[in-house]
């Protein structure tokens, strides 16, 4: 096993550590108390690269593998998780199934300029009652000669009041259950479709999510994202990539709360010594270095299998599953070695910590990764 990486694999992670280290990480606070999404900052990530980096060159991407998005993704996270799941949004979930179950023609619509950050997407699979049991799909889109007529409600739509795009999944065949849910591109543009207010979070506060609304939202067949039908399988298998993206974003916010804490215990000094010196800080410190590590190796070895083509999905799930619970577990060590300031907003220990939680509960709770790890093993 190598786990040397190539040099093209380092260029982008270092690109990508040095925007997120001069650019992002000085505006994070910032962001965060001002419930902004920081459009600059995804233009820079765009023009950079850093948006498009599995799309093939052809679609105007980079070219580059799994793994070298999941570097990228975690240098960004590590300074800004609002900023790293617009990304993970606009990679995984939207580019991710254009590419994989698009015609050409909307490949060559939509690919260049998501890759470039000229438009944003979202994703809207889950609805009010439609959330981990996700073909409960309420949405419908009823077929009217060339024409398909979507009425329905999405919720907690990532990047939802920014975006220009999305991928929207409806019901098409309500009694074939999972294999009658078809997905289409929806611009967002579109007459029918509306945007709520933000939702008010607990973190990522610089990535506004909202409910999505669809009335009368007429489109025609080229819209249609993959085979009639198809549409939950294609959700599905967005998800799987999608996971390696929270991972990743996971992964991000625990090496920050980490890497902060590190410094701070060096500094802060009780009973005579820094607090560094202290067993009881150095076994957190500990733990939260080895959760970090062994969430890293789940991650490339997701990323890895997915580009080899094979099945990957428990691989996915137990990524995210390990970095989501690993983050929070760092976030609130973190806050602990910070003490009182922890608790403060003057210090990033409590933004991280607040924005760890959402890792365990979008793109598959922690309790749907387990299902889906279950499944498999017990396939076997
Ligand atoms: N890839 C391809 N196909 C898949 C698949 C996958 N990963 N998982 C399931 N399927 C297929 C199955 O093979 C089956 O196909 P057949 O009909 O041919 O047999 C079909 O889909 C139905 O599968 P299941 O019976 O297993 O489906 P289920 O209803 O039991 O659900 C589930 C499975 C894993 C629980 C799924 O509902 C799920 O992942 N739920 C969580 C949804 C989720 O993650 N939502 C996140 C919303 S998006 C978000 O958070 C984005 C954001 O804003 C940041």
């Amino acid at each position: 096993m190598n786990f040397e990486l190539t040099p093209e694999q380092k260029m982008i992670r270092d690109t990508a550590r040095e925007l997120a280290t001069r650019e992002i990480a000085p505006k994070a606070a910032q962001i965060d108390k001002s419930h902004q999404f920081p459009r600059d900052i995804f233009s820079r990530l765009g023009e950079l690269g850093l948006l498009g980096i599995m799309v093939p060159e052809a679609w105007g991407g980079a070219g580059m593998d799994t793994l070298s998005y999941a570097l990228a993704l975690e240098e960004i996270s590590r300074a800004c998780a609002s900023t790293g799941v617009a990304m993970s949004v606009q990679s995984s979930l939207v580019e991710g199934p254009i590419l994989k179950e698009g015609t050409d023609a909307q490949k060559a619509r939509w690919l260049p300029d998501l890759a470039a950050g000229r438009a944003i997407g979202c994703f809207a699979l889950s609805e009010p009652e439609a959330g981990s049991d996700a073909k409960a799909q309420k949405t419908r889109a009823v077929r009217d000669g060339n024409r398909w007529v979507l009425n329905g409600t999405k919720n907690f739509i990532t990047n939802g009041p920014v975006a220009d795009v999305a991928i929207v999944v409806a019901a098409t065949d309500p009694a074939a259950g999972s294999r009658g849910i078809t997905a289409f591109i929806v611009p967002m543009k579109t007459a029918g479709v509306t945007v709520g207010p933000p939702d008010d979070k607990l973190g990522i506060c610089g990535a506004p999510s909202a409910q999505l609304f669809l009335a009368d939202v007429a489109l025609d067949d080229g819209a249609r994202l993959g085979p009639a039908g198809g549409g939950f399988k294609i959700a599905m298998r967005a998800l799987d990539g999608g996971r390696i993206g929270i991972a990743a974003q996971a992964l991000g916010i625990a090496r920050a709360s980490f890497e902060d804490a590190v410094r701070y215990a060096r500094e802060r000094k009780t009973f005579g010594q820094p607090i560094a010196e202290h067993q009881a800080i150095q076994f957190k410190l500990a733990d939260m270095r080895t959760d970090i590590d062994a969430a890293r190796m789940l991650l490339w070895r997701a990323a890895i299998k997915k580009d080899a083509g094979g099945a990957y999905s428990t691989d996915a799930a137990m990524a995210k599953l390990f970095a989501s619970e690993a983050a929070n577990r760092a976030a609130k060590e973190g806050v602990q070695i910070f003490g009182g300031y922890g608790y403060l907003r003057d210090f990033p220990a409590e933004r991280h910590f607040r924005d760890a939680k959402i890792t365990e509960i979008y793109e598959g709770t922690s309790e749907i990764q387990r299902m889906v790890i279950a499944s498999a093993l017990l396939k076997d």
